[in-house]
């Protein structure tokens, strides 16, 4: 694809209309703070060099899933708006009403401007190549920044690319794009997974695509309990999924077959029940009771990890592998933590309670690359195709 690096070279922004999709998709407070503005940081790059450049600055994303046609105060982009201010250091105006280019007359070189969630326009989800065409309208110049949506073919991410007159990608998108293609593409061996969280069925196509190609697979939390399952062991009252358990043996012996591992925690910690004040047990895997509810690995498990961890040459984590919002059942997911911020791998994470365990543990300046992606690391891990990348490569070959 076209990059947005790559068109500043040739000073082709300067004065032009420049629509950026990012993805400001950014938790909130019950109030409508941010909670979390990675995204919004994440973000700030593209549009500053874009500004620099001397663009008049188009910046779009969605926010949450609102209705189309229906916009409520709840779906405005208004408290990222000032955000995005603050971290550019200068004004960002919120545009409503937007995409018959109302508002958008008269910016100047160097300005930018927010243009309100996309996804209350009707077509935007459904993709219609007449709101598409509208955006693409807009703009000298489309720039596709937003990585967390590139999974989701909506007009805002696919449509437009087929109509703006140029279409590239922006440094994010980019970069997200070559250091998950480093670690799955040609990574450095022992190729190790991290694949954790409470179910199986949510993470069975990235198992499934991973036996194939990791060394090493280290499952967690619920989706663990399954797997202890399909070994025999006794799991008391766990999360489980029975109806699984069976893909779950699958998994292990296509690993075994290539001389891969899927390492079966030889300790646990269990409680009586789910309650941040639970008292909390270690015990040995045989040692589970019926009545045993299994909330992390234990300390040996968490130990021969650390070590397996610690030899890999690329980690790729998605998933913390037990209750760390609960610090007595946090210690397994903190221990694989630090080995992965001490080892000499380059390391992957994504998802967002992976980055919730990352900052508690306070490693963020050791993993090698942070995505910005939830639903669309997912993917890409699973091998899919994104639908957002693969129209700018498609328009690329045609341009
Ligand atoms: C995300 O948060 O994963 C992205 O912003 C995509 O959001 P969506 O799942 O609502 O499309």
């Amino acid at each position: 694809f076209i990059r947005l690096q790559d068109l500043i070279a040739q000073n082709a922004l300067q004065g032009k209309r420049v629509f950026i999709r990012a993805d400001l998709n950014v938790p909130q407070d019950d109030s409508g703070n941010i909670t979390e503005d990675t995204r919004i940081r994440a973000s700030v790059p593209a549009i500053k060099a874009a500004a620099a450049a001397g663009a008049k600055v188009m910046v779009t994303s969605h926010l949450g899933r609102p209705t189309e046609g229906e916009f409520k105060p709840e779906d405005s982009l208004a408290p990222v708006a000032a955000r995005l201010a603050e971290l550019l250091g200068q004004p960002v105006e919120l545009k409503q009403n937007w995409v018959d280019g109302a508002g958008l007359e008269n910016l100047q070189a160097g300005q930018v401007v927010l243009l309100e969630n996309v996804r209350v326009n009707k077509g935007e989800k459904k993709n219609s190549d007449e709101l598409a065409q509208k955006m693409a309208a807009l703009c000298d110049i489309y720039v596709n920044d937003a990585f967390g949506t590139a999974h989701r073919a909506e007009a805002s991410t696919h449509g437009i690319a087929k109509f703006a007159p140029i279409a590239s990608a922006g440094p994010l998108l980019a970069a997200e794009l070559d250091a998950l293609g480093k670690a799955l593409g040609a990574p450095a061996r022992p190729l190790l997974a991290i694949v954790a969280g409470s179910k199986v069925s949510s993470k069975l196509s990235i198992l499934k695509a991973l036996a194939d190609k990791v060394d090493n697979l280290i499952v967690g939390g619920g989706i663990a309990n399954t797997f202890m399952k399909a070994v025999g062991l006794n799991i008391g009252k766990s999360l489980v999924e029975n109806e699984l358990v069976e893909e779950a043996k699958a998994i292990i012996e296509i690993m075994a077959k290539r001389g891969a591992q899927v390492p079966i925690p030889v300790d646990v910690v269990c409680a009586k029940e789910f309650s941040p004040t639970a008292a909390a047990t270690i015990k040995d895997v045989a040692d589970v009771a019926d009545d045993d509810m299994i909330l992390d690995i234990g300390p040996k498990t968490a130990a021969i990890l650390a070590a397996q961890i610690g030899a890999a040459g690329t980690i790729v984590w998605n998933g913390p592998v037990g209750v760390f919002e609960f610090d007595q059942f946090g210690e397994g997911t903190k221990t694989l933590a630090l080995a992965i911020a001490g080892s000499k791998a380059f390391s992957i994470a994504g998802g967002g309670d992976t980055l919730a365990a990352i900052a508690k543990y306070n490693i963020t300046e050791q993993i090698g690359y942070i995505s910005t992606g939830g639903g669309a690391f997912l993917e890409f891990l699973e091998g899919k195709t994104l639908p957002a990348v693969e129209i700018l490569t498609q328009r690329a070959a045609a341009q």
